[in-house]
């Protein structure tokens, strides 16, 4: 598991975050933690800096030598990089002529350590490992521990937020170099409750990737314990624009963009179109046929055979980009509009091919984790199905670059992506418009969560709690 999150910082961004916490000059005597600081790379430039100071104050070497070893702190869990953060930070104190200095760096979990000073500085790069990554022993200790956890879909990453904030003096600041998804993240809110009090500047890299390997986009998170400023400074690095944002304006997601919802007059899109996440079938190995062959009464997908009749077309904003046909198998029927779902018996009776397939997945299919009274043909979750016989519209999680939205007939059925259906009658080529519109993209650029370069996610309540 910790495995995931050994991505060192690169040395200008190193110096960044110490340039953004001003950790710059009169160091002596002022403790620093790096509670997560694998090699040492962020150390490091600590330790020169601390030196390079003091020397230019006139502190002689004996004395340097007793400040390194009560102002500079440091955690590590892992063995190895623990070993190898103690040999480069001697390497340095070495080349100033100091020897044999007694760290105070500790190979131990940061989060569990009761650690009994305070810090004039958390300065870091903390490990991010997302909920769906943690072990349940992980988890379990997080929930019990760490407020910013207590609920939903944490990330590691919170822990050592909050962990950083109670370790500092009551001026001291911390600078972390953190996903800028905490800032969006629907589970983080309890995360922004508890910093938002002393955050004082976000220096936020938006599109620009930091770490090859990672998804979301990075920012340093700047807290002062000694300020309670009603506004933040945001500064986007690629743009290089800098504003000031009111505290009170960040309620929900923090959106730093140039929109901001004004509700006077505002309508809701959710009030007008339901905008709702596509079918989970939760294993679509079994139910979507991508290579299958056309027979005239069934589908001939390697070797079995598919009634036509327990089939539908199915896309993803995927497959209508490359317009790719591809059908799933659809063990269900409206009646009217309402879904009906078959009784086993009369499923295996209709479809006795389809139900052969299928059962040559039956393991598979078992071991999903499916709504409760799902039978074992039926797809993993049943939410998305009831609204979905009707004419509708399709895009994806993923904007990149321009909002590409689809239209789709009634009967299609979308596997993935976010679909769109009017509510009051109203013709969906009014929820097109909005969606398609200059004001919707730069919505999402404000409140979309950066994956992967130029990438923004989003999600169905994002649309459906746009004001136009
Ligand atoms: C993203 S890396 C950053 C390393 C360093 N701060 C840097 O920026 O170069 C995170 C580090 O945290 C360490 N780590 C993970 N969980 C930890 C914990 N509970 N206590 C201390 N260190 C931990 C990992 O082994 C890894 O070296």
């Amino acid at each position: 598991m910790i495995e995931k999150c050994q991505i060192f910082t690169p040395e200008i961004n190193v110096k960044e975050l110490l340039d953004a916490a001003n950790y710059t000059n009169n160091l002596y005597g002022k403790k620093v933690i790096e509670n997560a600081c694998g090699d040492g790379n962020i150390l490091k430039e600590i330790v020169k800096r601390y030196i390079k100071d003091c020397l230019k104050n006139m502190i002689n070497i004996i004395e340097i030598k007793k400040g390194l070893e009560h102002d500079i702190y440091g955690t590590e869990i892992d063995k190895v990089h623990f070993a190898k953060c103690l040999e480069n930070l001697d390497g340095i104190a070495e080349f100033y002529g100091i020897y044999d200095v007694k760290w105070n760096i500790f190979n131990q979990d940061f989060l569990k350590m009761n650690l009994r000073d305070t810090f004039d500085f958390v300065i870091g790069n903390p490990p991010y490992i997302t909920y769906r990554d943690l072990d349940e022993e992980t988890r379990t200790f997080l929930k019990e521990h760490f407020r910013s956890c207590r609920y939903g879909k944490f990330d590691y990453c919170y822990a050592f937020i909050e962990a950083s904030l109670t370790c500092l003096n009551s001026t001291g600041k911390l600078a972390y170099l953190i996903p800028s998804s905490i800032f969006k993240n629907v589970f983080g809110q309890e995360l922004r409750n508890m910093i938002v009090f002393n955050t004082v500047k976000i220096i936020d890299y938006t599109t620009r990737k930091l770490f090859e390997q990672a998804l979301t986009s990075s920012a340093i998170l700047l807290c002062d314990k000694g300020k309670v400023n009603d506004d933040i400074e945001y500064l986007d690095v690629v743009n290089n624009i800098t504003h000031s944002i009111p505290k009170k304006s960040l309620m929900g997601k923090w959106i730093f963009g140039g929109y901001s919802q004004n509700s006077a007059s505002k309508r809701r899109f959710g009030e007008y179109f339901t905008a709702a996440i596509s079918i989970a079938t939760l294993f679509n190995k079994a139910y979507l046929l991508k290579n299958y062959i056309e027979e005239e009464e069934y589908i001939n997908i390697g070797g079995y055979k598919i009634e036509r009749s327990a089939t539908r077309v199915a896309v993803s904003p995927k497959s209508l980009n490359y317009k790719k046909r591809e059908l799933i198998i659809f063990p269900y029927y409206y009646n009217n509009d309402t879904l009906i779902r078959y009784k086993t018996e009369e499923f295996e009776l209709k479809f006795p091919e389809t139900s052969k397939y299928l059962k040559s997945y039956l393991k598979e299919l078992a071991n999903r984790n499916s709504d409760d009274k799902n039978e074992w043909f039926e797809y993993g979750r049943s939410q998305a199905l009831a609204h979905l016989n009707q004419h509708k519209l399709l895009l994806s999680t993923i904007v990149t670059n321009e909002i590409k939205v689809y239209d789709l007939p009634k009967d299609f059925i979308p596997y993935s992506g976010i679909y769109i259906v009017s509510k009051k009658r109203i013709p969906l080529l009014k929820a097109k418009e909005i969606l398609e519109s200059e004001s919707f993209y730069n919505y999402v650029k404000g409140i979309g969560i950066s994956a992967n370069g130029n990438s923004l996610r989003i999600t169905a309540s994002d649309i459906n709690n746009y004001e136009f």
